[in-house]
């Protein structure tokens, strides 16, 4: 049975426009009236549509799961996937013509919110001049070169179509250019799916509890050095040990719940990868764009050898990039003789969503995401210092995680009560608000939040927390 049949999240109504601004305190009558509408027509929609269960049934029998990203069931926390009919601003709504205040963001790409205008309109003009090409285009270029101007450490990029491909690509660059084969990466860290990459990882992975081992090759798993993040000594010992050609990081490890590097560390990376000849991969699929312009890189002051990019460099349509100094990236053909291509990379109406967005990303958009993320947290902070439980956060990243000790690594991750989570994420989706539904996942603030739905998150928050507190549970 679907959680939400139970559940009355239609009662709640957040009332925005699409830009994200409460109608509460600007809104005219005439809006008012078309939100209505708007909800009126949803609803008679809906009333013609199969239900949840009835499309999870068919869904079922056509795709494994009822998905196509494990990510998007909802298993792990009782419930079955819900399906979403559309989105704006911060909400999304189901098929049913429920709506919820999204703290999903499409794991991360929708940092200006659902359904931009202008993101929107990038695309249709885009449209209008033909959908793909397979041919260079002036857009890619620019896209390029704002990406160059925000990173430093970047310049140049070979854009690719999911972040998978892009850390990909990362791998067999560093490979290449290092004559050396191991590669180490953190325990909990997700850089995609691709065979090299999986083992021990966070996100999905992690939340379905499955090994990283089948249909991997040995060899190949045999090439990845697995290790505790925040830890030095293991660094240390691994790059010692093996002739590694590149240690991956999340700079801000996001997809074992947010777990910020500790003082120092990704300094401690920075030189104990250059003393041992190995590349530093920065995947900012995540942080890219999100907790500074120039990503993590820029707020912690590191320059990576490569960095992995995705989610919002897309604007909400599949691109991503992996970018490095000129002297590394012409080793890719057809400057250099390390081969990667793409049918669809570089595609003309993701670059032109990414740069839309990316446009609109200046520093007045970070100081209010800035803003946006410490409310959130410091209303959070209160209630999980009340409910024994630990808030981790970076600039437009938020987890609560079901632990009252603080979490540095995967371990500390895992060790969190699951059960708990779980409660906590049906009672916060009863009452209207859509989260990551996983305890390895992040809240992903976006610029179409504002205030009122961060308090209103944090009003959810509490009575979520208060009916399923073990210690004092009402229900
Ligand atoms: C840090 C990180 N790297 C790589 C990826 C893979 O990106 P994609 O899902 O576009 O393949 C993800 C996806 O969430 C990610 O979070």
């Amino acid at each position: 049975m679907s959680g939400l049949s139970r559940g009355a999240p239609d009662k709640v109504t957040i009332k925005v426009r699409g830009d994200g601004s409460p109608l509460a305190e600007t809104g005219s009558e005439v809006e008012y009236r078309e939100e209505e509408k708007a909800k009126a027509a949803a609803a008679q929609a809906a009333a013609g549509r199969a239900g949840n269960e009835e499309l999870f049934e068919r869904a079922r029998r056509v795709l494994p799961g009822g998905v196509n990203s494990p990510v998007r069931a909802m298993g792990q926390v009782g419930i079955d996937p819900v399906f979403i009919e559309s989105a704006r601003g911060a909400e999304v709504l189901d098929r049913q013509g429920r709506r919820y205040l999204d703290w999903v963001s499409s794991w991360g790409p929708m940092i200006l919110g659902h359904a931009d205008p202008e993101v929107l309109a990038a695309i249709e003009e885009a449209a209008g001049r033909g959908t793909s090409f397979g041919a260079a285009t002036e857009l890619e270029v620019e896209l390029a070169e704002e990406v160059a101007e925000r990173m430093p450490s970047v310049e140049m990029i070979r854009m690719t179509s999911s972040g998978t491909e892009a850390a990909m690509t990362a791998a067999r660059l560093a490979r290449a250019a290092t004559g050396r084969e191991v590669l180490v990466k953190f325990a909990g860290a997700y850089h995609g799916h691709s065979d090299g990459l999986l083992a021990e990882a966070g996100s999905g992975v992690a939340t379905h509890g499955i090994p990283s081992g089948p249909g991997i090759p040995e060899a190949q798993a045999a090439g990845t050095v697995v290790i505790p993040w925040n830890d030095r000594e293991a660094v240390a010992e691994a790059l010692e040990k093996h002739k590694v050609a590149a240690l991956f990081a999340e700079p801000v490890a996001a997809n074992m719940g947010v777990v910020p590097p500790e003082e120092g560390y990704l300094e401690f990376l920075r030189q104990a990868t250059a003393r041992a000849g190995a590349m530093l991969v920065f995947d900012e699929v995540i942080t890219g764009f999100r907790v500074a312009r120039g990503g993590a890189q820029e707020l912690f002051g590191i320059v990576p050898d490569l960095t992995v990019m995705g989610k919002i460099i897309g604007g909400g349509l599949p691109a991503a990039a992996v970018g490095g100094s000129r002297e590394l990236m012409e080793r890719l053909a057809p400057t250099g003789d390390v081969y990667q291509a793409g049918t669809l990379s570089g595609n003309p109406l993701a670059v032109s969503a990414g740069l839309a967005t990316l446009r609109r990303l200046d520093d007045q958009a970070y100081s209010r995401l800035g803003v946006l993320t410490d409310r959130l947290v410091t209303g959070l902070k209160d209630l999980a210092d009340e409910h024994g439980l630990t808030v981790a956060s970076a600039p437009g990243l938020v987890t609560l995680f079901f632990s009252a000790l603080p979490v540095k690594d995967f371990e500390d991750a895992k060790a969190t009560d699951r059960e708990r989570h779980a409660a906590f994420y049906r009672a916060m989706l009863e009452r209207g608000i859509w989260l990551p539904p996983s305890q390895f996942e992040a809240c992903f603030v976006s610029l179409a939040h504002d205030e009122i739905m961060i308090d209103r998150t944090l009003m959810a928050a509490a009575e979520a927390l208060a009916a399923t507190d073990p210690r004092r549970a009402v229900v």
